[in-house]
C-alpha cells in the first residue's frame, strides 16, 4: 500500500483492551470535568487519552517507538448531525477530536481513530462509515487524525471486497497521510489481498488477556508470515501485556513473540498505572529492534517451540518458547533456522542483555510459558 506508512510495523498505544467502550472512564468519573467541559484538554490531565500521552512521553516509551495513541470503538455519538457527519461523544471528548489531536500532536506524538466498514461499528453504540466512506474520511483529516482502525461488523450483506475497496480508494484520496489497519481477519484471509489496501490486515480474531488466546493467535498469526512486509503487516491483534491475566513470563513471550512476527505493538494496558515489571518487558529495546528492524519477512515455518525469522545482515534472531508448564530444555539446531551447521555466531539474549559464542545448536533451559530471545549475529 504505497502511502509511504508503515515501512515498520507500527508501535503505540489502543484503549481497547483495557478501557472498551469507556475510552475516557476518568473524564466519565470526573463530576467537575462538566465544568471544564468548555475549556482544553490540558486542564483535564486525567483524561485517559491525553493523560496517556502523557505517561507514554514521561515514561520514555514514547521515545522507544510507540508514537501512535488509538482511540478505539465508542468515541462518537450514537447518530450522525444533520448532514451527515461524524459527532464525537460530548460527554468523553467534550472538546472535540480536532482538540485532543492538536494535544497529542504537541506531544510529539500521533491520534488514531476507529470506524467500521458496516452500518454501525462492532459495539453498535456509533455509526460506522459504509456510504460515508469519502465524508468520513474527509472529517478525519480535517481533524488532524493519522491513524484509522477499519472493523468489519454490521456488513448488510455486502462483501468486504466491495466496502474496504471504498474505504481504501477514499483513504488514497482524501487520508493520504492516514495510516490504514484493516481490522479484518474471517474467512477471507485478507493477508492474500489486503496488501495494496491498507497498511496492515488481522489474522485473528480478538485476542483476550490470557494464555490460550495469546498462544493460538500466535499460531494462527504465523501461517501469513509470508505476505507481511514493509508498508503492510500482518496483525495477530494487539498486546495485553499488564492487563493482568497472564504471568510475567507469558507477557515476556507474547512480547517477544509479537515483535518477532513483526506484529504491530499496540500497547493494551493503562501506562499511566503499569508496573515496573510491565514497563521492563515493553521497553526492551533490544527486542523493539528486531520487530523494527528494516529486514522484512518470512519466518520459518517451524513453531511452535522454535521461532525464528532473518534479520539483516544475515542475522538470525530466535525464540525458545516453552509452552509447556514445566522447566524445559529447547534446542535450536542450525539446520532448522536457516543456518550452515559449521556457521560460528554471536548470541546475544535479549532478555539477559549478554552475548556469548555458539556453532551448531543453541540449548538453554527455559522456565514454565517463558522464553528466550536472541539474535544470531555470524562471525
Ligand atoms: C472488534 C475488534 C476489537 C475492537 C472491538 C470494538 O471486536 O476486533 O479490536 O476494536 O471490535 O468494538
Ligand atoms: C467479524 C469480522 C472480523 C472481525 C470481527 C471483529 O467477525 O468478520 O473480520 O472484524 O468481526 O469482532
Amino acid at each position: 500500500f504505497e502511502n509511504g506508512l508503515g515501512r515498520t510495523p507500527q508501535m503505540g498505544w489502543n484503549s481497547w483492551n483495557h478501557f472498551g467502550c469507556r475510552i475516557n472512564e476518568d473524564l466519565i468519573k470526573q463530576t467537575e470535568f462538566r465544568v471544564m467541559a468548555e475549556h482544553k484538554y490540558e486542564q483535564c490531565a486525567s483524561a485517559v487519552p491525553t493523560s496517556t500521552t502523557d505517561a507514554l512521553v514521561n515514561t520514555g516509551l514514547a521515545k522507544l517507538g510507540y508514537g501512535y495513541v488509538n482511540i478505539d470503538d465508542c468515541w462518537a455519538e450514537s447518530d450522525r448531525d444533520y448532514q451527515g457527519n461524524f459527532v464525537a461523544n460530548r460527554q468523553t471528548f467534550p472538546s472535540g477530536i480536532k482538540a485532543l489531536a492538536d494535544y497529542v500532536h504537541a506531544k510529539g506524538l500521533k491520534l488514531g481513530i476507529y470506524s467500521d466498514a458496516g452500518t454501525r461499528t462492532c459495539s453498535q453504540k456509533m455509526p460506522g462509515s459504509l456510504d460515508h466512506e469519502e465524508q468520513d474520511v474527509k472529517t478525519f483529516s480535517s481533524w488532524g487524525i493519522d491513524y484509522l482502525k477499519y472493523d468489519n461488523c454490521n456488513d448488510a450483506g455486502r462483501s468486504v471486497m466491495e466496502r474496504y475497496t471504498k474505504m481504501s480508494n477514499a483513504m488514497k484520496t482524501y487520508g493520504k497521510s492516514i495510516f490504514f489497519s484493516l481490522c479484518e481477519w474471517g474467512r477471507e484471509n485478507p493477508a492474500t489481498w489486503a496488501g495494496s489496501m491498507g497498511n496492515s490486515w488481522r489474522t485473528t480474531d480478538d485476542i483476550a488477556d490470557n494464555w490460550g488466546s495469546m498462544t493460538s493467535r500466535a499460531d494462527q498469526n504465523d501461517r501469513w508470515a509470508s505476505y507481511a512486509g514493509p508498508g503492510g503487516w500482518n496483525d495477530p491483534d494487539m498486546l495485553e501485556v499488564g492487563n493482568g491475566g497472564m504471568s510475567e513470563a507469558e507477557y515476556r513471550s507474547h512480547f517477544s513473540i509479537w515483535a518477532l512476527a513483526k506484529a504491530p505493538l499496540l500497547i493494551g494496558c493503562d501506562v499511566r498505572s503499569m508496573s515496573q515489571q510491565t514497563k521492563d518487558i515493553l521497553s526492551n529495546w533490544e527486542v523493539i529492534a528486531v520487530n523494527q528492524g528494516k529486514t522484512s519477512l518470512a519466518f520459518l515455518p517451524t513453531p511452535t517451540i522454535v521461532w525464528a525469522g532473518p534479520l539483516s545482515n544475515n542475522r538470525k534472531a530466535v525464540v525458545l518458547w516453552n509452552r509447556q508448564g514445566y522447566q524445559a530444555t529447547i534446542t535450536a539446531q542450525w539446520s532448522s533456522i536457516g543456518l550452515a551447521s559449521s556457521t560460528a555466531v554471536t548470541a546475544r539474549d535479549l532478555w539477559a542483555h549478554s552475548s556469548f559464542s555458539a556453532q551448531g545448536q543453541l540449548s538453554a533451559s527455559v522456565a514454565p510459558h517463558d522464553c528466550k530471545m536472541y539474535v544470531l549475529t555470524p562471525k
